[in-house]
């Protein structure tokens, strides 16, 4: 049967959205998907590896198809190097068809991050690698310095490192406020589809990834990985999300942070005691407004809700707290103890 040029690229376009988690049944799900035979499929899946669209591993009995991913490295001294020269010079030249938005979105990223090694990571060398498919893009910044979970707690006298990935979902942690203003991981980690960073045992996964956990614990990676990605046709808007928290007449930086309070728990906690909350309160004060997302937290204790909104509120009415995502547990604590105001 001839199809029209339409529904070819139907067929095409499902069998490269779909190739990802599907590589050893992509012809099955597409035959039945459009109830077409086996050889009609075979033609297109040769047209795609023919235009290095996908590729075809494994033996022809089985084979399994994956999308064509471009890999390019590079490797610097950290001496002497500028994240945006780095940008143009190596990054935006391999970039040119981009989407506006996603090119904003990089080169915010890359810069950002790279101006984290520069300045804070202690690293003698820095690690770029770009991978590139049909549909998305995959940068990854890696140094081998202190590790940033790490010099978080050294800076901060936290008791973990753990407990510096609170500070960095918070926003506004800079260890050098002459020179930073602690905004480049708030903001990357909220516009790429997928932010994580990775250092020494520790992984933290930013907010793209909805339904994932925040945390968790790996194998020794010395340094700081920071792996970001979006696809070729997001429609975030880096401005929207800079809106939506920094508001320019209220400078400097932005004044308002959304905290998933998931985040202690994770640390092997129950939410229960004054000190608790005030590790999870800690400079808050910086903000005029504090969304707590309560999502996954089933129940509070009344020291840890008594600490928070009733004497951090009275102490700072100056600072908007509003809450998203409570159980009903967790809402009847909260009015507890806002009852004995
Ligand atoms: N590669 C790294 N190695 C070690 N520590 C890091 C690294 N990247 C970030 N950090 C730590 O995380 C903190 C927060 O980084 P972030 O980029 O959010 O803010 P900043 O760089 O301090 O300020 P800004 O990005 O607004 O200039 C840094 O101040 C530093 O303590
Ligand atoms: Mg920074």
């Amino acid at each position: 049967m001839k199809f029209t040029k339409e529904v070819v690229e139907m067929i095409k376009t499902f069998m490269i959205n779909n190739v990802s988690d599907n590589p050893n049944t992509l012809t099955l799900i597409t035959c039945n998907h459009f109830q077409i035979t086996k050889p009609t499929v075979y033609k297109y899946i040769n047209e795609l590896i023919k235009d290095r669209i996908i590729e075809k591993l494994g033996s022809n009995r089985s084979p399994k198809y994956q999308l064509v991913e471009s890999v390019y490295n590079w490797k610097y001294e950290n001496d002497h190097i500028e994240e945006d020269i780095l940008w143009s010079k190596d990054i935006a030249p391999l970039l040119k068809n981009l989407k506006s938005n996603v090119k904003e979105i990089c080169q915010y990223g890359f810069t950002e991050m790279v101006n984290n090694v520069i300045d804070h990571s202690e690293s003698d060398i820095l690690f770029i690698q770009l991978t590139v498919d049909y549909l998305n893009l995959k940068i990854q910044v890696s140094d081998s310095g202190i590790g940033i979970f790490e010099k978080i707690k050294t800076d901060l006298g936290l008791e973990h490192p753990k407990q510096s990935i609170l500070e960095l979902a918070k926003g506004k942690f800079t260890s050098d406020p002459e020179n930073h203003s602690g905004e480049g991981i708030f903001f990357t980690s909220r516009v790429f589809d997928t932010f994580l960073i990775f250092s020494h045992q520790l992984r933290f996964v930013g907010f793209g990834n909805d339904d994932g956990f925040l945390f968790d614990e790996r194998s020794d990676l010395p340094g700081t990985t920071v792996h970001m990605e979006i696809k070729k046709n997001s429609s975030t808007l880096l401005k929207e999300i800079f809106d939506e928290y920094a508001d320019p007449d209220k400078n400097p930086s932005f004044h308002k942070t959304r905290i998933p309070v998931e985040l202690m728990q994770h640390e092997g906690e129950s939410l229960l005691s004054r000190s608790q909350a005030k590790r999870l309160i800690s400079r808050f004060d910086r903000f005029t407004e504090v969304i707590l997302d309560f999502k996954g937290v089933a129940q509070i204790g009344q020291a840890f809700a008594d600490q928070i909104f009733r004497v951090f509120t009275n102490k700072h009415p100056d600072v908007h707290l509003r809450t998203v995502n409570k159980s009903v547990d967790v809402e009847n604590m909260i009015k507890r103890v806002q009852s004995t105001k």
